[in-house]
């Protein structure tokens, strides 16, 4: 990417795209300033990455071309109100900030400054991110793939139109915690039948791993691979009938919908 980069709120998001963003020689330190209320914060982002940080936002984002947002979602009112006056339609605004709209954020702005908001999850901390792009109403095809090409440095990014983030948000956003529900389970699982912490916790991860590798490349669909290691009659069968007993799915499907539905609420939508 060509220009600056203003990161308002540099926490474990906003370190994390730094990081990727560096490494992958997106963007140089000297192209990249961080704001962080904390001193502290700031020097130890400085010596960790090489970039400027300060706390003043308005210094931050007077020379930047893109300004990406990432402060909590209950701070951000006050963050704004700080320097959003002076932003200007040649620059592009990004906010990861959970559950906030880009209509919400255009009217704290200067008319016809283009927002682009963004949902990654936690994995963007080991570069293999999901994040959902969305544009807002001043927001064009350069916008988006500028948020494209910063989110693509910790994973893969998918465009969708601002009313189904919510949706997607319950699937990409939350889907760590369920992955991590079922592992933690499973590695209990495991300790109930005998074997040690150790080896429950080593089985669990790689088997994860392994599956959802496996899943990505077969290119096969879910059931087909399910099917691969079921024989009629044998152990997986015996635990999968447990499973659809219980209702799995049914219950996947409530769950998924109740977090779509509060990322709504939250979001005033
Ligand atoms: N973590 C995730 O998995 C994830 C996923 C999707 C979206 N998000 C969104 O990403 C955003 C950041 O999340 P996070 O986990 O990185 O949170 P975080 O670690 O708390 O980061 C927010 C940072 O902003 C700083 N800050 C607060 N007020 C500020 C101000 N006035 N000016 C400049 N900086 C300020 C905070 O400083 P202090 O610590 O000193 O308060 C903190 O370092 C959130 O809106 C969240 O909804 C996160």
């Amino acid at each position: 990417m060509d220009g600056r980069l203003a990161i308002i709120g540099i926490g474990r998001m906003g370190e994390a795209l730094l990081g990727g963003l560096l490494r992958t020689g997106a963007l140089t330190p000297a192209q990249v300033v961080c704001t962080d209320v904390r001193a502290e914060r700031c020097h130890e982002i400085e010596a960790a990455h090489g970039v400027a940080a300060h706390a003043d936002n308005r210094a931050a984002v007077a020379d930047a071309d893109v300004v990406l947002l990432a402060v909590k979602p209950q701070s951000l009112a006050t963050v704004l109100s700080g320097f959003g006056d002076s932003l200007h339609a040649g620059q592009t605004v990004i906010s990861i900030v959970a559950g906030i709209t880009t209509a919400w954020i255009e009217d704290q702005l200067p008319d016809g400054v283009p927002v682009v908001r963004v949902m990654p999850n936690t994995p963007a901390l080991v570069d293999e991110g999901m994040s959902i792009v969305a544009g807002g109403r001043n927001a064009d095809g350069g916008d988006l793939a500028l948020a494209e090409e910063l989110l693509s440095a910790v994973g893969q990014v998918v465009r969708l139109p601002e009313d189904q983030v919510d949706a997607a948000t319950a699937i990409s956003g939350s889907g760590p915690a369920y992955l991590f529900l079922l592992a933690e389970s499973l590695m209990e699982a495991g300790v109930h039948l005998g074997l040690s912490r150790e080896v429950a916790t080593r089985l669990v991860e790689q088997t994860l791993l392994g599956s959802a590798t496996l899943l990505r490349d077969a290119e096969e669909h879910p059931a087909l691979l399910r099917e691969a290691v079921t024989s009629p009659g044998g152990v997986t069968a015996a635990a999968l009938a447990r499973f659809e007993s219980a209702a799995l799915r049914a219950v996947v499907l409530e769950a998924v919908a109740a977090a779509r539905d509060r990322a709504g609420e939250l979001g005033g939508g």
